[in-house]
């Protein structure tokens, strides 16, 4: 049986509740090595995973036994440690956003190309259940034509998730670039387009900073989105609720699709003639949940480079969802409707 050796950079939350205890319980998977700017936390998952600890990514990439690495730190550097990964001839596993700017995105998915590497993005809503039984009833038109959704994301915000909590870069601009919306509006661009099948070509948008007043970035956004079909629907990301909204409303045809808005039931699905159908499911994960259930993006990243299959978030998915958060952001500061440019579409 193969197995790959595992690199993880970046010990904070993401690393230790999903990525870490994930690989650990691959049998495909080996954890080797563990890199953190903190040595405390490093040596921390070192010893927790018998695995060597490094305080510089450089040198846990000039170590040639390690097949792939996660990359779970601050957004500002997924850009250059993924390609320094994959120019070390490493899979790179890269947490979302994947990256600052679509120049970054770009230049990451060249790096995989030339070098011949998987890259895969943590886009881990595709994998929610309901989510994936959605789009089945979407793409098969159980439901007919969609004609409008809505979709939130919000929270409370980073504070008790962050391994530095209320001094967290998820709250400064120059490492986390975008606040609430790289945090949980990049997660449904990327759902959204991933359930209609369909790419997103306008933006509308207020992206605020509201609620944190000693935070750099947004915190609370509203966005409309337009498909290519002409699907309409709104996009909310926010670290001002109370309680935390991660539910998603179809609005098709033949049936409102109801997801992971209801305690018991991850999908509910109200048809037209009066029909309702209740899919109990396995329920999405949050945080309060850590890595009790499998994200099944580890896994699916250790399948593809084992078969050498496509990853099933890529690097182009991954830029596209980053572009219409891009969008949203140009939209809010111009005070215009943005039109996705093409070179984003390819
Ligand atoms: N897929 C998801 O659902 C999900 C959920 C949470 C976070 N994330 C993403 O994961 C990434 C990490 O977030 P987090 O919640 O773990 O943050 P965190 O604040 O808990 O941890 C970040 C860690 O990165 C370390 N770090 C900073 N600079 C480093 C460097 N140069 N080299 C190595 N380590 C470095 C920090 O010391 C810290 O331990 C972010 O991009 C975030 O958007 C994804």
């Amino acid at each position: 049986m193969e197995i790959l050796r595992i690199g993880v950079i970046g010990c904070g939350s993401i690393a230790r509740y999903r990525h870490l205890p994930e690989y650990a319980a691959n049998k495909h998977a080996e954890i080797t090595a563990v890199c953190d700017i903190s040595a405390e936390r490093a040596e921390a998952m070192a010893a927790h995973y018998n695995a060597k600890a490094y305080t510089d990514y450089n040198e846990l990439l000039a170590d040639e036994s390690i097949d792939a690495v996660s990359v779970c730190t601050p957004n500002y550097l997924h850009a250059p440690i993924s390609i320094a990964a994959l120019n070390a001839g490493k899979h790179v596993l890269c947490e979302k956003p994947m990256a600052t700017s679509d120049e970054e995105a770009e230049a990451m998915i060249q790096a995989a190309r030339n070098n011949n590497r998987k890259l895969m993005i943590g886009h881990n809503q595709r994998f929610v259940p309901s989510h994936r039984k959605a789009r089945e009833l979407i793409e098969t038109g159980a439901v007919g034509k969609v004609y409008s959704f809505r979709t939130a994301f919000g929270h409370p915000g980073p504070e008790a998730w962050s391994a530095d909590g209320s001094n967290s870069w998820f709250f400064r601009k120059e490492e986390a670039f975008i606040g609430a919306m790289g945090d949980l509006g990049v997660h449904k661009s990327d759902l959204i387009r991933y359930l209609l099948g369909e790419e997103i070509v306008e933006v509308a948008a207020f992206v605020e900073n509201s609620s944190k007043p000693n935070s750099t970035v947004d915190d609370n956004a509203a966005c409309i989105l337009k498909s290519e079909s002409g699907i309409i629907g709104t996009m909310a990301a926010s670290w001002s609720y109370g309680r935390e909204d991660n539910s998603t409303i179809i609005y098709a045809e033949k049936a409102v699709i109801r997801l992971e808005d209801h305690p018991e039931y991850g999908m509910i699905v109200q048809y037209t003639n009066g029909e309702v159908v209740k899919y109990e499911l396995g329920r999405i994960q949050s945080n309060d949940e850590g890595g009790q259930n499998s994200s099944h993006v580890i896994s699916s990243f250790l399948h593809s480079i084992l078969t050498d299959s496509e990853v099933p978030v890529s690097g182009e998915e991954g830029r596209k969802s980053l572009g219409v958060i891009l969008a949203a952001l140009e939209s809010t500061n111009t005070k215009q409707i943005v039109s996705l440019h093409a070179k984003e579409l390819i």
